[in-house]
């Protein structure tokens, strides 16, 4: 159980930060620009002196719009592209470089996108499953030597990962698939995925909730590595996530009853990568500021060790890091 039994969907990401400051120091946060979660987690950290604090983003413009609200920070800015494997590999190696032997006590994996027709990386892999998981697969595996011994992987999910489990037989929704799916690889119907349907037979929401589940089996993968990592849903915030979305389409897609603003939204998040009670937890995934069971799809090992090894493929290297091997 997470340590501060009154936090929970109101508490902001400025009180999380400050219960838990002393416990801030080198930190790197993916998914920075202007009204995102990675701007709000960036602010809510430089708060309190990290020792370092890497941005890593898309767009070099807004990442040195964000870094100009923390002046007095020790603040790095690196451009990545998750969607590109040869970028985050240029990534890695950049972070590597300004890091001179410190080291990264959490890693927030927190970029990703919302598209709604189905388009392919430069390997031809389904977009949102390659930018919201095996960009940020390959990234944390290539800086796992810096992370710090107990430093912690926090893997911004969400609810939005019980609308599809992985679809192992067609990771991209391939119109040219005639196989009918595995009954375990079906998504739940009467989510998002109706009111989303996008143009010819591809289903948004459906890619987006199967790249949510990777984020969970992600971190179900590094923790049976001796990895310490949580999967978060931080709320539903109005950021640019949703851009491209009329207001009808929004109500339709996540059912909202309760919207939290920018510095709500990144609570859980803090949460997950401060909270000492979290330390010897074998908790993974939180919502609301308090862990949470997520789907069984999502939290089931095998599949996290399926999808490991799908994605070492995908990416084109192998990273055994032993089970358990750093515990
Ligand atoms: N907002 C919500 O209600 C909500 C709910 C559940 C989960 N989430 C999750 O929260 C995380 C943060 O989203 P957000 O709401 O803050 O959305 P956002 O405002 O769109 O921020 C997403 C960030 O990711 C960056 N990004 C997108 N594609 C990228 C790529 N290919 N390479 C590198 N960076 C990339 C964006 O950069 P550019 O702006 O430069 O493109 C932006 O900084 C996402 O993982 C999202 O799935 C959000």
């Amino acid at each position: 159980m997470a340590s501060v039994e009154q936090f929970g969907a109101e508490t902001s990401g400025t009180e999380v930060a400050g219960r838990f400051a002393k416990r801030i120091e080198g930190v790197l946060i993916t998914g920075v620009s202007p009204n995102s979660l990675g701007e709000s987690l960036a602010t809510a950290i430089a708060a309190h002196s990290p020792s370092h604090l890497i941005l890593a983003s898309r767009t070099p413009a807004k990442l040195q719009a964000v870094a100009a609200l923390i002046p007095h920070v020790n603040v790095s800015c690196v451009h990545v592209d998750f969607s590109s494997f040869p970028s985050v590999r240029a990534a890695a190696s950049a972070i590597t470089r300004l890091l001179h032997g410190r080291k990264i006590d959490v890693l927030f994996n927190n970029a990703g996108i919302n598209v709604f027709s189905r388009q392919l990386n430069a390997e031809g892999i389904e977009l949102q499953f390659a930018t919201n998981h095996l960009g940020p697969f390959l990234f944390t595996n290539l800086l796992l030597p810096l992370l710090a011994s107990g430093g912690r992987v926090v893997n911004t999910s969400s609810e939005a990962h019980r609308i599809s489990p992985v679809r192992f037989s067609d990771l991209g929704q391939d119109p040219e698939k005639k196989e009918m799916l595995p009954p375990d690889e079906e998504p739940r119907r009467g989510m998002g995925e109706g009111i989303l349907r996008g143009m010819g037979g591809y289903e948004p929401a459906v890619a987006y909730g199967q790249s949510k589940t990777a984020n969970v089996l992600f971190a179900v993968g590094l923790n049976g590595r001796g990895v310490k990592s949580f999967a978060v849903m931080p709320g539903t915030i109005r950021t640019d996530i949703v851009r491209g979305l009329d207001e009808e389409g929004l109500q339709g897609l996540l059912r909202v009853e309760k919207w939290k603003d920018l510095d709500q939204g990144v609570a859980t998040n803090l949460v997950a990568a401060l909270d000492p009670a979290l330390d010897g937890e074998r908790g993974l995934y939180l919502d609301d500021c308090q862990l949470k069971r997520p789907s069984k799809w999502a939290s089931d090992p095998e599949k996290a060790e399926r999808l490991w090894r799908l994605s070492e493929e995908l990416v084109g290297q192998k990273f055994d890091l032993g089970m358990k091997s750093r515990l």
